[in-house]
């Protein structure tokens, strides 16, 4: 396994732990951690034995608030036409094994940006999430405008956007913005019964439901319709779904291969 100096990773039992590591800057995304964050999710995809991803920030007081200020401030025009961050979270959103941000504390700007990029989204009670970019004249860059309008609805993604308001937890699972909403102690026994559930289902088939999800969002309902009839022959053709299927009728738990 490599060794980051910005981040830490633990990969044990099908989860890999991803912890942004510059808690004295509330976990801010500089260059380094965000090269850094590349090359350990390339990590945890070339691993067949991972099956989730679970971005966190050290500390307990934040997710991430945001792209480093200090170095966001020198970037040229040119600079944010590379794939940067936006290319960066694409990957993330884009990556075989399920993934999940566990926000505590601010996951604001780029933070959450990289929460919005993630499947599922946990908030704990000290959570406040938002995208204050235009508080510093620029505008989210790494997917904001659009993850969010998508998750939460046009209206509450321009409410949130142009009034940079900070959403606490509690409200972040009402709008939807969150998926589970618990207390700081209860936060391990949630990501524990969230990832039991995931690591007990097929590889090949959290890849392709997580692919015609992404994928067929934004597309015409008939394309995004045959894009999960394509992902069901894929996967009627594998092992897996002779052992799933199996498995049932012999009322025991079934043992995916990935094949
Ligand atoms: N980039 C660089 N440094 C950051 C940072 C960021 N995005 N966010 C926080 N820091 C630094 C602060 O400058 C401070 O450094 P210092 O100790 O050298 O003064 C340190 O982290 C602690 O931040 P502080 O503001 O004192 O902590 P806080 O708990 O009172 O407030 C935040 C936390 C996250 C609310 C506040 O730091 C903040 O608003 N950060 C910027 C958020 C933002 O605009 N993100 C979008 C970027 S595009």
């Amino acid at each position: 396994m490599s060794i980051y100096q910005n981040i830490e990773v633990e990969n044990n039992q099908g989860l890999f732990w991803l912890t942004l590591n510059r808690p004295d800057v509330r976990n801010a995304l500089d260059a380094t951690m965000l090269q850094e964050i590349d090359q350990a999710v390339t990590e945890a995809e070339e691993d067949e034995n991972v099956k989730v991803i679970i971005f966190r920030g050290a500390g307990g007081k934040s997710f991430a608030a945001g792209a480093d200020i200090k170095q966001l401030k020198e970037r040229e025009p040119l600079e944010a036409l590379v794939p940067g961050m936006q290319g960066l979270y694409k990957k993330i959103e884009d990556c075989s094994k399920a993934t999940i941000a566990v926000v505590e504390g601010y996951a604001l700007g780029g933070g959450c940006e990289l929460a919005l990029a993630c499947d599922i989204r946990v908030a704990t009670d000290n959570a406040k999430l938002g995208l204050p970019e235009l508080n510093l004249g620029i505008i989210p860059g790494a997917g904001g405008t659009q993850r969010l309008s998508r998750i939460v609805g046009k209206g509450h993604a321009l409410d949130m956007i142009l009034t940079g308001k900070i959403v606490k937890g509690d409200d972040a699972y009402r709008m939807g913005l969150v998926q589970y909403y618990v207390t700081q102690e209860e936060l391990d026994e949630q990501i524990d019964s969230i990832t039991e559930k995931i690591v007990q289902k097929g590889p090949v088939a959290i890849k392709l439901a997580k692919h015609a999800i992404h994928h067929g969002y934004d597309l015409s309902g008939e394309a995004a319709m045959w894009i999960e009839k394509l992902s069901q022959a894929v996967v009627f053709g594998t092992e897996d779904k002779q052992e799933g299927t199996s498995a049932f009728l012999e009322k025991r738990k079934p043992d995916f291969k990935n094949r």
